[in-house]
């Protein structure tokens, strides 16, 4: 048998855990018929292996080579492990044989079902007839356009690769599992491929090819392109419907939208060929990130490869929908603001609807919680969580855009955004990329009113995302004015301690008619009132906003930033009070 195959084998069954280097080189030696004791001899140790190891069993490894009683304990707890997910007694002598049986069994059931870790996600499986095959038991609402024209792009335009783009929470997984359900008639198999545990492109072809077509894992091409036309060659035989649930799992974060993970760009070449070449099948990814590859795709092949983003729900439906969920009906004017402010996220609707029945008791109760939304005081940490942990992936241009983005609270230019970044300028082209990149994350939309397209385009970012980069930035000028930070700074230091308050307007120093009493309100307002909660006595902080504006007005020459003009603002608000 083929080392590599057995290693990906092994990887599948395995799933998601990936092997260490010392169990694959066990693997390895096994399948190439070497005792232990020739397994060490062929073995170097791997240095990060070796240092893991060290933490725990300084004992067992030698420099320069692993003890052998090491190989044979890391050898007996991959066998035991093997033989829990086999239900097979896998032996060191019975490895080869038992993986070829793996083999034929997979291929007389057509697929491998690796069952996932996480709860939130799907496990992979073969779709039956309905969408409660993928653990979505719940009724399922609106978004009739959305299934049309998905329909539409399968049944009469043939498209090979779709992609449902949008954030977290907005309902991609719940569509592509419907849609998957609506269409199975049209397709001999259905896959739904969960990328959530970032399988590498080995093991996710080779699952695939297990479940299109098991005979030719029997002569596997050594090569990922030879394995892709393989894999290729089934979706042509077959009509498949591939589904591959977050994609954005196999992106890096931090860096420009869209590029793939270190050793993912097989995902390129796997997409490329699903996209580009001719065959009957077709390919859903679902994902909160575009990736580089479809977006070069859906230009170079419009008919073939297409994009959908996915939005919130329309507001009826979503209506009804947090209505199951067990929010009473609410009046028309009331929805339409809490649906807006949730930018009609599935998700975000449903924690807001269960925390607010956890607090009120539930049933009408929970209408007098509207006002605190409306003030912004209405946070939720599971939303909050899921937002930062978009807000981490965001490169630092990215993030900063997305701070004065809140900060404007309207849409705005980019021209107009870029003015705000006064400390370090960025050249216009620079801005418009990384407004770009944001919208391929589904964090900015771009105004698209035939107005805005003849002047200059509009940004703006969601309501919930203002909500949060807003509180996100008010806890860092809070900590950076914390009462224990208030004694003895030394001055070349000021530029560094305050960095978000110099590089973040309070109040824009132009701000339009109205927005100024907003950003009021919603920063200078509720950041007087964090620091006054922090500062036992108001007279001490406003003592040290002095000093501070005192020190910052005494360097020569004076500094770049916000600093000053935000420090005259908040000894201006506290002094009202
Ligand atoms: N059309 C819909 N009908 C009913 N429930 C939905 C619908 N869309 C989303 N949901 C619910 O919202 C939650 C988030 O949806 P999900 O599909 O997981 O979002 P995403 O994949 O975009 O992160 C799920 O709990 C799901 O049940
Ligand atoms: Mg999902």
């Amino acid at each position: 048998m083929d080392v590599n195959l057995a290693i990906g084998l092994v990887e599948s069954i395995l799933a998601p855990k990936s092997l260490n280097h010392i169990q694959i080189e066990i693997v390895r030696g096994v399948i190439a018929g070497r005792s232990y004791q020739q397994i060490v001899d062929a073995t170097k140790v791997d240095r990060l292996a070796s240092q893991q190891a060290r933490g725990t069993e300084v004992e067992t490894i030698d420099s320069g080579k692993y003890k052998v009683s090491y190989v044979k304990t890391t050898a007996a707890q991959l066998w035991q492990l093997l033989t829990q997910r086999l239900n097979q007694k896998v032996t060191k002598d019975n490895l080869a044989a038992l993986l070829l049986w793996y083999v034929k069994q997979s291929a007389a059931k057509g697929l491998v079902d690796s069952q996932s870790e996480s709860d939130e996600d799907l496990p992979d499986r073969e779709i039956q007839q309905s969408r409660v095959n993928f653990g979505l038991d719940g009724a399922f609402y609106g978004r009739a356009e959305e299934i049309t024209t998905l329909t539409n792009w399968y049944v009469v335009e043939r498209c090979r690769l779709i992609l449902l783009i949008g954030m977290g929470g907005m309902g991609k997984t719940t569509l592509a599992a419907e849609i998957a359900a609506q269409l199975s008639g049209k397709f001999d198999r259905i896959i739904w491929k969960s990328l959530v545990n970032t399988p590498s492109i080995k093991v996710l072809c080779l699952d695939l090819l297990q479940a299109l077509s098991p005979q030719a894992l029997v002569d596997l091409p050594d090569t990922l392109g030879g394995q892709i036309d393989l894999l290729i060659a089934s979706l042509r035989q077959d009509r498949c419907l591939l589904i591959f649930d977050n994609v954005e799992s196999i992106l890096a974060g931090q860096v420009q939208c869209g590029q793939y993970l270190a050793d993912y760009d097989g995902y390129d070449q796997l997409f490329r060929a699903i996209g580009g070449l001719p065959h009957k099948s077709c390919a859903i990814l679902t994902s909160r990130e575009k990736p580089h590859t479809i977006a070069r795709l859906e230009i170079v092949n419009p008919q073939l490869v297409k994009s959908m983003n996915i939005g919130g729900m329309e507001s009826t439906a979503a209506h009804e929908f947090v209505q199951s969920q067990g929010c009473p009906q609410l009046p028309e004017w009331m929805w339409q603001e809490v649906h807006a402010h949730y930018d009609g996220n599935p998700l975000a609707l449903k924690i807001a609807t269960m925390a607010a029945i956890e607090m009120t008791g539930g049933g009408e109760k929970m209408l007098e919680l509207y006002p605190l939304m409306k003030a912004g005081k209405l946070q939720f940490q599971s939303i909050d969580d899921s937002l930062t942990r978009q807000f981490d992936r965001l490169s630092q241009i990215e993030q900063q855009l997305v701070y004065w983005l809140a900060i404007a609270r309207e849409p705005i230019t980019s021209t107009e955004l870029r003015a705000n970044l006064v400390i370090h300028p960025h050249a216009p082209g620079e801005i418009i990329n990384a407004l770009q990149s944001l919208a391929r994350r589904c964090i900015t939309i771009g105004s698209n009113s035939a107005r805005d397209r003849l002047r200059q385009r509009k940004w703006s970012i969601q309501p919930v995302m203002i909500a949060y980069v807003t509180r996100r930035l008010i806890d860092r000028f809070v900590a950076e004015l914390a009462p224990e930070s208030s004694t003895n700074i030394p001055i070349p230091d000021l530029r560094d301690r305050f960095f978000h308050l110099n590089h973040y307007a309070i109040i824009q120093p132009k701000p339009k008619d109205g927005i100024c009493q907003i950003q009021r309100q919603f920063i200078l307002q509720a950041t007087i009132e964090r620091l006054i909660a922090t500062w036992s006595h108001p007279a001490n902080l406003s003592q040290y906003l002095d000093r501070i504006s005192t020190e910052w007005q005494d360097l020569d020459p004076l500094p770049i930033g916000y600093l000053g003009s935000n420090l005259v603002n908040l000894l201006t608000e506290l002094n009202l009070k």
